[in-house]
């Protein structure tokens, strides 16, 4: 009987447990919704947030939830809705829920004052409003949010003074208050937050005070950020009570004095140490290494004098030295070559002397150092070719002497070598092993001999300046491979023919002074010998007969060979057995094909074989590209990989709607389209298509692109896009063809076609010179190119005229690097209407063509781009609006 009446007892405790279980989570639900209903969903994000899906409430999108002991029922402990675009009210009803302690709104675009109602919350203990559009001022009720121990309000338009108020929030760990509009002086309200480990006010520009002095008293700060504002003053030396400090960042602001030994040496646990860009004065904070954790020291861009101990020795694992732009003398402390965590070294513009010792070879982590504008001296060391890391050496401005080490540039990432102004004598020496140096600058020394013919060899080498040398011989007609925006080899003694696709579109100025090179736009021109002789025109015109002549007698062995190829591949074809596979129905038989495909049907000679257009018995056409099978490939394999091709839906790429193999070929049809290709269309006598036509098959190709590259699966590269293989349809809808062939022909295939045209194509990126691997990189480049060409409204490579017989990508540096440079290459048919969005369009592309490929966008960051470009309204030129694009590296 006891036992029956306690299980009914257990019995009825579980039902009224199960309905308080139901009661809260419905209570939940509802202030949950409640909490929705406030708020603006432009992206539909909070979808899940509904009680009529079957969704538990702790799954819905940002909520988690947990329980105290395992029999209670879950409920909300923290809100996360970061970066939805949400705007609308904050509502207070989200305190409605009793256990939630973590609220993120950051990255939204919420517009109204600190919502001070979520005070109410009596469980938060986290409160994230970063990056949102709140303003106002920061009341004195702040002081409500005393729970709270995380407050984040940076990044808003937040202004007015810090009230006192402030000083009650006792709770605090992190307080980040950082790129708002807060004005005034900054009162003493931080002695009793002895819980802050993060205190952050920079960014504030109109804040202009002195560095609260009771902040000293947090003994577990760990971070003090305080730059970008306007801090004024001493730092005080009652910072040294920061013992924990670990990030100390007073740059960007107005500090005057000295930093006192006392701090500096109380600071025992500091990782980052940053005063740059203020007014201190007096002599190297000495000691800051004491505690050995520091990895980044930084006082750049003060007034700060004095030698700099060797103590600095003791900085075992410092990564970041900067000191430039201070009146620092004294031998450069060379025990920093040394240290075995070094990265970046940077003195320029101080005035140290000294030398730069051979032990630099031991800093095997370094990877850039600028020491320009100082008085050291002696000879380059040859320990610099062994630091493999290093991407950046300058050291211009100074008083170094003697040869230059042959292995200067040897390490393999180098990208910038800076020696101008010192006093080299020798020769350059023969550069191979830098495949990366994109600028050399050795101007203004002594350096003798002729210019390394080897410089041809470095594929991305852009800048080049060897002005004000004493170099002999000829300018290396190998040179001209290189896609050089400056090249600058005035007043030395060079001689003989300046190879004219070198210097075409680049100032005069940069050749002058070498009474020895003659050639079109010169004061000399060249007789035939190469000297220079004072008649001007008849020897360009010799000069320019011979090449046409020889032009044509090329041309015509060239056809005559194709000819006979053809004629012996079509016997071929006729006896072989064919394959075929369609993964459309198309009626047609191989045979039909094979006769289909005969000189008038062929549109054009492509890299990888002819493109024919066949009429089916339908009537429809089809594209039709033949290969030559090089691989031995088995038609199994060869099924997969086109059959791989031939799912791919995209409106930007063009149909595979099946193939035909033999044992010698593949045929692989495409749809047809009428429009004929982009590149057909540029070349056409009146190529004058309207801006938002250009701009939308921009779009169009990078979708494609995009799409390739990292939606469809397998990912997959185009490996040879330029505006011939991108095809139109009668609307100007672009479609990518002639994608991927590399999976159909075989990578071997693939390289030795392209690089036999490797040379002579400007959709190829520079470092394809020494990688040859297939990249997403190598596509934004020569989308990059298609780019310019639409801006332009010119060819990637126009030959004919002498004026614009450059490679596009070398063209357009060399003109936007000149005063109203921009304006020049703007197609004038069109730029009168959408000046801004071209000009936001030729930025794109020089960025997509960047020398380095790491700089380059991904097609996804185009296609927005792009696409943003597209919102802004169409405006024209108007006088002063211009925001430039610059040559990025
Ligand atoms: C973000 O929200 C705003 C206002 O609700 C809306 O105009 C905009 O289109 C939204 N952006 C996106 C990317 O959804
Ligand atoms: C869903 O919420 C709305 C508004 O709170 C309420 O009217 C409705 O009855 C709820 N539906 C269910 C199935 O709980
Ligand atoms: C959330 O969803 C997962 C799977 O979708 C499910 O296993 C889990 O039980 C759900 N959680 C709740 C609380 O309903
Ligand atoms: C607030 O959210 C932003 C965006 O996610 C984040 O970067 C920041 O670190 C968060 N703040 C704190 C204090 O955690
Ligand atoms: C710090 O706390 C003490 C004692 O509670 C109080 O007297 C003082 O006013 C507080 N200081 C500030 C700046 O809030
Ligand atoms: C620095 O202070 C000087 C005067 O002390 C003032 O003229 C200047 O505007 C301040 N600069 C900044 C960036 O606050
Ligand atoms: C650092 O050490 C070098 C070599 O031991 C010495 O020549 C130099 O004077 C020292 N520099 C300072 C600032 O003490
Ligand atoms: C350059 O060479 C000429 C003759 O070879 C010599 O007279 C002159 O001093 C040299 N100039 C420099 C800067 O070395
Ligand atoms: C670009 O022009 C500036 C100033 O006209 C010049 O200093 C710089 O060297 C030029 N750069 C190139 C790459 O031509």
């Amino acid at each position: 009987m006891a036992t029956t009446t306690f299980c009914i007892f257990l019995f009825l405790l579980s039902i009224t447990f199960q309905i308080f279980n139901l009661t809260s989570s419905s209570l939940e639900v509802d202030t949950l919704l409640s909490f929705k209903s406030t708020i603006q969903d432009s992206k539909k994000a909070l979808s899940t947030w509904s009680n009529t899906s079957s969704n538990h409430f702790c799954n819905w999108t940002g909520i988690s939830c947990s329980s105290t002991t395992p029999s209670d029922s879950l409920s909300v402990t923290s809100v996360n809705l970061q970066s939805l675009n949400l705007s609308g009210d904050i509502s207070s009803s989200i305190c409605d829920l009793p256990s939630l302690s973590y609220l993120n709104l950051a990255n939204n675009i919420f517009n109204q004052p600190i919502p001070l109602h979520l005070s109410q919350c009596s469980s938060l203990k986290s409160l994230n409003l970063s990056n949102n559009l709140i303003w106002g001022t920061i009341p004195s009720q702040i002081s409500q949010f005393v729970s709270l121990s995380v407050l984040d309000l940076s990044r808003n338009h937040i202004e007015g003074n810090i009230p006192d108020s402030l000083g009650s929030l006792k709770n605090l760990e992190v307080l980040n208050m950082g790129s708002n509009l807060l004005s005034g002086d900054v009162p003493n309200v931080f002695g009793n937050l002895t819980k802050l480990e993060v205190l952050d006010l920079s960014m504030n520009p109109y804040l202009v005070s002195e560095i609260p002095e009771d902040v000293g008293e947090l003994g577990n700060l760990k971070q003090l950020l305080l730059q970008g504002s306007s801090f004024q003053g001493e730092v005080p030396e009652s910072l040294k009570g920061l013992i924990s400090l670990t990030h100390l960042d007073l740059s960007e602001n107005n500090l005057t004095g000295e930093v006192s030994k006392t701090l500096v040496s109380s600071l025992m646990n500091l990782v980052s140490f940053d005063v740059s860009q203020n007014k201190l004065l007096g002599s190297f904070p000495n000691g800051l290494c004491k505690g050995k954790g520091l990895i980044n020291l930084s006082l750049h861009t003060n007034r700060f004098t004095g030698l700099i101990p060797n103590s600095t020795s003791e900085c075992k694992s410092l990564e970041r030295f900067q000191v430039q732009n201070n009146g620092f003398s004294g031998d450069f402390p060379i025990v920093l070559f040394s240290l075995p965590k070094i990265k970046l070294i940077r003195g320029e513009n101080n005035r140290f002397t000294g030398k730069i010792p051979e032990s630099i070879s031991e800093a095997v982590q370094l990877e850039q150092v600028q020491l320009d504008n100082n008085l050291l001296d002696g000879k380059i060391p040859s320990g610099l070719g062994f630091v493999k890391s290093l991407y950046r050496f300058s050291a211009s401005l100074n008083h170094f002497y003697g040869e230059l080490p042959p292995n200067f540039c040897d390490s393999p990432v180098m990208s910038i070598v800076n020696l101008s102004h010192n006093s080299l004598s020798g020769s350059i020496p023969q550069l191979k092993k830098c495949k990366k140096l994109v600028s050399l600058s050795l101007a203004d020394n002594s350096l003798t001999g002729e210019i390394p013919n080897s410089l041809a060899e470095l594929p991305v080498l852009t800048y080049l300046d060897l002005s004000d040398n004493n170099l002999t011989g000829s300018i290396p007609q190998s040179l001209q491979n290189l896609k050089l925006a400056l090249f600058n080899v005035s007043f030395n003694q060079l001689s003989g023919k300046v190879p004219y696709y070198l210097i075409s579109g680049l100032p005069a100025s940069f050749l002058e002074g070498n009474i020895g090179l003659c050639g079109p736009g010169l004061p000399n021109s060249c007789s035939d010998d190469g000297k220079p002789i004072h008649h001007t025109a008849s020897g360009l015109i010799t000069l320019t007969c011979a090449l046409i002549s020889l032009a044509f007698v090329a041309g015509t062995v060239l056809v005559a060979s194709g000819c006979i190829l053809y004629r012996r591949s079509c016997k071929g074809d006729e006896d072989a057995v064919w394959r075929s596979v369609f993964f459309y129905p198309l009626r047609i038989t191989e045979h039909d094909l094979v006769i289909g495909m005969n000189e008038k049907s062929s549109i054009g000679n492509g890299d990888f074989g002819n493109v024919y257009v066949v009429s089916l018995p339908s009537g429809d056409l089809v594209s039709v590209k033949k290969l030559v099978k090089f691989g031995n490939q088995s038609s199994k394999s060869l099924k997969v990989e086109v059959k791989t091709l031939a799912k791919i839906r995209h409106k930007n790429v063009a149909k595979i709607l099946g193939f035909c193999h033999s044992d010698e070929s593949v045929f692989l049809i495409y749809e047809y389209l009428h429009g004929g290709s982009l590149g057909d269309l540029i070349c056409s006598q009146n190529f004058q298509l309207h801006w938002g036509i250009r701009l939308k098959i921009a779009i169009g190709v990078a979708q494609g692109l995009a799409y390739l590259h990292k939606d469809y699966v397998p990912h997959l590269v185009h490996r040879n896009l330029k505006s011939k293989n991108i095809l139109l349809d009668v609307n100007f809808e672009p479609k990518l063809t002639h994608f991927a062939l590399d999976k159909i022909v075989g990578e071997a295939a693939f390289q030795s076609t392209l690089d036999s045209e490797a040379a002579s194509s400007c959709y190829i990126a520079p470092e394809y010179g020494y990688n040859k691997k297939a990249s997403e990189q190598l596509d934004v480049y020569s989308f990059g190119v298609v780019l310019l060409e639409l801006v332009c409204g010119r060819q990637a490579d126009q030959k004919d005229s002498s004026d614009s017989s450059l490679d596009i990508v070398k063209w357009v540096r060399r003109k936007v690097n000149i005063t109203n440079g921009v304006q020049q290459v703007l197609d004038t048919r069109t730029s009168n209407t959408c000046h801004q969005q071209m000009i936001g369009a030729l930025d794109i592309a020089l960025r997509c063509t960047s020398v380095v490929p790491e700089k380059r966008p991904s097609m996804l960051e185009v296609v927005r781009g792009l696409q943003f470009l597209e919102s802004r309204t169409c405006v024209a030129n108007l006088q002063g609006a211009n925001d430039e694009p610059s040559i990025p590296v």
